[in-house]
C-alpha cells in the first residue's frame, strides 16, 4: 500500500532545548510522519528524548551517524533498538563488516525484545564534501562523488542496511542501482514558498517525491513558519497533488 503523504515528512527537531522540542512534537505529531533527533538535541536532552517523543505519539529518527569498529557500532545498534527508535544511521565508510554487524545486531536485539527492528540508514559521501575534497583529503581518486555514493549505497544494501540518507540529486542514481525497496531519505527540501537559508542545492517536496524519495527531512520550512501546522499541510497538499 502506498505511503500517505504525511508519513513521508520527517520533521528535523533542530532546537535548543528539550522543552522546545517536546512542544513541537505535541503540536506536530498529527501533521508529520516522524521526528529527527540529531546530535544537538540528543546530546542536550539525552537518550530519554526518544521515549518522550514516542510517548507523545511520534516516531524518531536518531541521526547520530555512527562510525566506529564493527563491535562498537553493533553495540550502539542494540542500544538504538532498546530505545525503540524508528530509524538511525551509520556511515557507510565504516565498511562492509561494520554494516553487516550492526544489521545483524539490530535484528537479534529486536527479536529478543519482541519488537520491530529500527530501520538502519547509511550515509554515503556527506553532501558537504566536494569532488576536490574527496580526492585531495580522503584520497579517493578516479571516481566521481556520484559513483562512490552509488557503490557505497549498494554495499550497504548488500550488507543488510535498509536504506540511505542522500541529497535529492543522488536519489535517481541510488534508485537505479538499489531498486524500489531500498529506503531513500533526503534533506535539502524547500517548498517554493520558503527561504533557502544555507541549503544550496534544494528541491521542492514534489520534486523529491518524483525523483523517488521515500522520506524527506524538513526542518526550517516548517519549524520557522508562522504556523507550522499550516506549513506541513501545504507540503502534504503539494505531495498529494
Ligand atoms: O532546516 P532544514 O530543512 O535545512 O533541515 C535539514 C535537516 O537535515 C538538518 O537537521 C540538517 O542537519 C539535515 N541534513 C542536511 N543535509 C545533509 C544531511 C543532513 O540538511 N546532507
Amino acid at each position: 500500500m502506498a505511503m500517505k503523504a504525511k508519513e513521508r515528512i520527517i520533521l528535523a527537531l533542530d532546537v535548543n532545548s528539550k522543552d522546545e522540542a517536546l512542544e513541537l512534537v505535541k503540536k506536530m505529531a498529527g501533521s508529520v510522519g516522524a521526528f529527527k533527533v540529531g546530535m544537538q538535541l540528543y546530546n542536550l536532552a539525552g537518550p530519554g528524548i526518544v521515549r518522550c517523543i514516542n510517548d507523545l505519539g511520534g516516531r524518531v529518527f536518531v541521526d547520530l551517524k555512527f562510525h566506529d569498529i564493527p563491535n562498537t557500532v553493533a553495540s550502539a545498534g542494540r542500544v538504538m533498538t532498546g530505545l525503540d527508535c524508528f530509524m538511525f544511521n551509520v556511515h557507510a565508510a565504516g565498511g562492509r563488516v561494520m554494516l553487516k554487524e550492526v544489521a545483524r545486531a539490530v535484528k537479534e536485539e529486536a527479536l529478543r525484545l519482541r519488537r520491530a527492528p529500527p530501520k538502519i540508514l547509511a550515509v554515503t559521501v556527506l553532501t558537504s564534501i566536494s569532488q576536490k575534497e574527496m580526492e585531495d583529503e580522503m584520497l579517493i581518486k578516479g571516481r566521481t562523488v556520484e559513483q562512490v555514493v552509488a557503490a557505497w549505497a549498494k554495499m550497504a544494501q548488500q550488507s543488510g542496511i535498509d536504506g540511505v540518507v542522500c541529497s535529492p540529486r543522488e536519489i535517481a542514481v541510488i534508485r537505479a542501482c538499489c531498486g524500489s525497496d531500498f529506503i531513500i531519505v533526503t534533506p535539502g527540501i524547500r517548498p517554493q514558498w520558503s527561504e533557502e537559508g544555507d541549503q544550496k542545492r534544494v528541491t521542492t517536496p514534489r520534486q523529491a517525491l518524483d525523483y523517488g524519495a521515500d522520506y524527506m527531512v524538513i526542518g526550517r520550512p516548517i519549524i520557522k513558519a508562522g504556523d507550522p501546522v499550516e506549513a506541513a499541510r501545504l507540503i502534504i497538499d503539494e505531495l498529494e497533488a
